[in-house]
């Protein structure tokens, strides 16, 4: 088969991993990338739905398909990913979209090429929606396009079921891959010359759980052995299960990054307990001032989310406060968003959005201040950079320390995949402008 494709992802890091997936299959049919999706042959929508706003978004993009379906009658256009793994989705898509031509979720990713050639041998659309089965894949082909980082998984689904959450619902059971090939990966993602590493689940701090293998602070230890230079990182840490042991992991191997992402939700103890988050803010508290008894510079990243039901306003200056005591270096907030069949959404006291709106405005202001307080920090500093991109806008490369503060900087060669030394200049809100002193 020959012809190309243009993906589309939303959400998180996962489903950017997931259409990593969806790249290899595709490449190993003979299909490949294109820049635009007028020019594709097969256009995929790999979906999210953590909260409305996501799937806002996707219905918007894929309505827009019409015309082009209209123009190119050969067109396969593919909507996946954990909006359509809800319940009666997949249906309410097609009814609303009756051009989509394959429609399938989170656990039959694998199959798409077979999806993909019962389409091209039939007329009517392709609707495959699966179970969860509790099985693991390893050595997947995958088409990564994240250079200099490699996402790895290391577990799959989530068991927690935060009574605001869709996932546990749409990823099904938490599942772990075993030890032995995710260290193979990569070991072979650092032979191939990738300089960071990013662990990926929804709470990695619960990686194999249950069986007899490794467990996550020991997978970190293996993975920072391995010979080379790169960056090793994680996400995301329930701060339910964020131990000492996996503090002393992070503080002993000079690879594993000084920045944490635990996020808290809210700083009200009553608040927590309805969120099913299974911590109080104190429990919370305690684990800060353990990771900077051992680590004083790392850096704490966090998600918020504010509205929850119920929430008044002394939950929500708990919240403040507790924000107030960590000092994060950036944080995540989100407006509540009803998600259907979770338990939250049948809870009394919604609050109203004029409500929330006002809060959350208050919080990313205190957010931002300390941002740029940190940010403020940075000016003639030399730090370490691994660069990542370039920004066409500014005309500058652009790259993180440790801590994951983004840094710009000029140079008249590419830069991408290279450590270097940076010296801060400027400092504007989250982002650092600086001048290369040394390269590595
Ligand atoms: N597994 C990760 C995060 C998953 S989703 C964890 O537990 O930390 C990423 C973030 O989206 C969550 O941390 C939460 O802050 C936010 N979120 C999840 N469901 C939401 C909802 N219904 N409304 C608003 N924000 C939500
Ligand atoms: Fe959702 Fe909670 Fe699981 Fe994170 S830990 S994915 S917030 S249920
Ligand atoms: Fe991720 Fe969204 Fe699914 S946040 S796990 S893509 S619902």
């Amino acid at each position: 088969m020959s012809g190309k494709y243009f993906i589309t992802t939303y959400g998180c890091q996962m489903n950017v991993h997931d259409s990593e997936r969806i790249a290899g299959i595709l490449s190993g049919m003979g299909y490949e990338a294109c820049d635009s999706i007028e020019q594709a042959d097969i256009a995929v929508f790999n979906t999210c739905c953590i909260r409305e706003n996501a799937e806002n978004h996707a219905y918007g993009n894929i309505g827009m398909l019409k015309k082009l379906k209209q123009a190119n009658r050969n067109l396969i256009i593919c909507v996946g990913g954990c909006m359509m793994q809800q319940i009666g989705k997949a249906d309410i898509l097609h009814k609303k979209f009756p051009y989509v031509d394959i429609i399938f979720g989170t656990h039959n990713l694998d199959n798409l090429q077979s999806l993909i050639e019962k389409k091209l041998a039939q007329k009517k659309a392709v609707i495959e929606i699966l179970e969860c089965d509790g099985s693991v894949k390893e050595d997947e082909a995958m088409l990564r396009s994240s250079y200099p980082n490699a996402w790895i998984n290391i577990t799959f689904g989530c068991n927690n079921f935060c009574s605001y959450c869709i996932v546990p619902y749409v990823r099904g059971r938490e599942r772990s891959r075993q030890s032995s090939f995710v260290i193979d990966e990569a070991r072979e993602m650092v032979a191939e010359g990738y300089k960071e590493i990013t662990l990926l689940g929804q709470n990695v701090n619960s990686y194999n759980n249950g069986t007899d293998d490794i467990k996550f602070p020991e997978l970190l230890r293996r993975i920072a052995a391995i010979d080379g230079k790169f960056r090793l990182r994680f996400m995301t840490s329930h701060p339910k299960d964020f131990s000492e042991d996996l503090v002393r992991a992070i503080a002993d191997n000079e690879k594993i990054c000084n920045c944490v992402h635990l996020p808290v939700q809210s700083g009200s103890d009553r608040i927590l307990k309805e969120m099913n988050r299974k911590y109080t803010s104190g429990d919370y508290l305690r684990k800060v001032e353990m990771l900077k008894k051992y680590i004083p510079s790392c850096a704490i990243t966090t998600d918020i989310i504010v509205g929850f039901p119920g929430e008044t306003d002394e939950d929500f200056e708990d919240t403040m406060r507790l924000v107030r005591t960590v000092g994060y270096d950036s944080a995540f907030t989100f407006v509540y968003s009803r998600r259907e069949g979770t338990v939250a959404d049948r809870m009394p006291d919604q609050v109203p959005e004029e409500v929330s709106k006002e809060r959350i405005m208050r919080l990313i202001d205190l957010v931002n201040s300390q941002t740029r307080e940190k940010s403020a920090t940075y000016i003639g500093k030399t730090v370490e950079i691994l660069c990542e991109d370039y920004d066409d806008r500014k005309g500058m490369y652009l790259g993180r320390d440790e801590y994951g503060r983004m840094a710009y900087f000029a140079s008249d060669q590419n830069e991408i995949g290279n450590f270097l030394d940076v010296k801060i200049e400027d400092a504007n809100g989250i982002s650092l402008k600086g001048e290369i002193v040394n390269k590595r």
